[in-house]
């Protein structure tokens, strides 16, 4: 993979870069700013060399056509602040108004082009469509830098297409996520530990099974540990259940069991009556939930086991929160998991929040992103790289 190095001189280039800008939005307003922040090492280089810079994102995921809730005009003031440089907006993706603002770009200023995803050739499947908007973005620019990690795992123009028709490289961000993914994934210092949570099992399928062939323990927190404990025969109460992921779910206990895996769920749960902030919160054993309650965390028992089995580990991978961290009484689960990744990072360990919902609740919870050895900004990126699978937008720049 050639990286900025090897593009030479780009002073006076026209640089189109590739981030990842889909950041969560209240309204207007950017709630967490990490990937925009994670974007301003490459950003920064390319001015300081001069380079006129192209920036081209996605938000959201408008229905190919221009959707106004789906600007990236908040990101483009947000990213201003934070290069303390003015950034402009362009009026469109590849359009007229995209073609006279890069054609008017003055050595080290930057361009935000509008959402790629209002052009429906963005994701489509028709590899004809997508080569054709590839083209266009290319006629904007003479070189090529892939920086955004969270999205490499789709084939897309911006992403994977785009490579084909400009010289090409990795930007920092790609170049460090890559780095620190293979770390924990290749040869990775043992007890290798995974801390999986989030809602669904389903999303997670993959990544569960090739992790029993690595990892040598598995700790299941968040709403999908309720399927976990169905499959040990547990009533669950009103909490979130794929009851169709049962049976995998059997299986899996059943691999760990054989290849001598420890999949580490929890003892106890915080349950509520309904999913609401003040929602009164108790604490029940896990073998035992109320049939009118819902689970929202995980207990403190098993906050603690969990941090135990972290502080051991030399190489801890995390990829979703372990209760409903957005509402203070049920952060508690998400808050001893991160604390217990500080401890273990301050300890030597190789640690990795795994983007997306974690990274967000590190971020929420107010801890210090130093703490950790690695924050992605890949949520689903990082969670196929686990998996094993191959990157279209890293495999192309092979
Ligand atoms: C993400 O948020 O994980 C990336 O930006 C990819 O977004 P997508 O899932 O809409 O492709």
């Amino acid at each position: 993979m050639l990286t900025i190095d090897d593009l030479g001189d780009l002073r006076g280039k026209r640089v189109l870069v590739r981030s990842d800008f889909n950041v969560p939005l209240d309204g207007s307003t950017i709630t967490d700013d990490g990937r925009i922040r994670a974007a301003l090492p490459t950003l920064r280089r390319l001015v300081d060399a001069g380079a006129k810079v192209i920036v081209t994102a996605h938000l959201g995921r408008p229905k190919g056509a221009v959707d106004p809730a789906f600007s990236l005009g908040p990101v483009a003031s947000r990213l201003g602040e934070l290069l303390e440089a003015p950034v402009t907006l362009a009026p469109d993706t590849v359009g007229e108004g995209a073609k006279a603002a890069a054609a008017e770009l003055a050595e080290g200023q930057v361009l935000l082009l509008e959402n790629i995803r209002f052009d429906a050739r963005e994701t489509s499947k028709n590899d004809a469509e997508r080569a054709e908007l590839a083209k266009d973005l290319a006629g904007l620019a003479e070189v090529f830098v892939s920086d955004g990690f969270g999205v490499v795992h789709r084939k897309q123009a911006s992403v994977y297409d785009i490579a084909k028709e400009l010289p090409s490289a990795v930007g920092s961000l790609v170049q460090t996520e890559v780095e620190a993914l293979r770390r924990a994934t290749v040869d990775p210092g043992r007890p290798y530990v995974v801390v999986l949570g989030g809602s669904k099992v389903s999303d997670k399928l993959g990544v569960i099974a090739n992790l029993l062939t690595k990892a040598d323990r598995l700790l299941i927190g968040g709403g999908m540990v309720f399927t976990f404990l169905a499959a040990q025969g547990y009533r669950v109460g009103s909490s979130l259940l794929e009851e169709d992921q049962i049976e995998v779910v059997k299986g899996y206990l059943d691999t760990a069991a054989d290849r001598g895996v420890e999949i580490l769920l929890p003892t106890d749960i915080v349950v509520a009556p309904e999913f609401k902030a003040d929602s009164p919160a108790t604490v029940v054993p896990a073998a035992d939930m109320p049939a009118d309650q819902i689970g929202l965390d995980i207990g403190p028992d098993s906050g603690a086991a969990f941090g135990a089995a972290i502080r051991e580990a030399k190489t801890v991978v995390w990829n979703g929160p372990m209760g409903v961290f957005e509402f203070d009484a049920f952060a508690d689960g998400t808050k001893a998991v991160a604390e217990a990744m500080v401890d273990a990072t301050a300890e030597g360990a190789f640690t990795i929040v795994g983007g997306g919902d974690s990274a967000a609740a590190v971020r929420t919870l107010g801890f210090d992103e130093g703490g950790f050895s690695h924050i992605s900004t890949g949520g689903g990126a990082s969670l196929e790289f686990l998996e094993g699978k191959t990157l279209p937008g890293i495999d192309v720049l092979n």
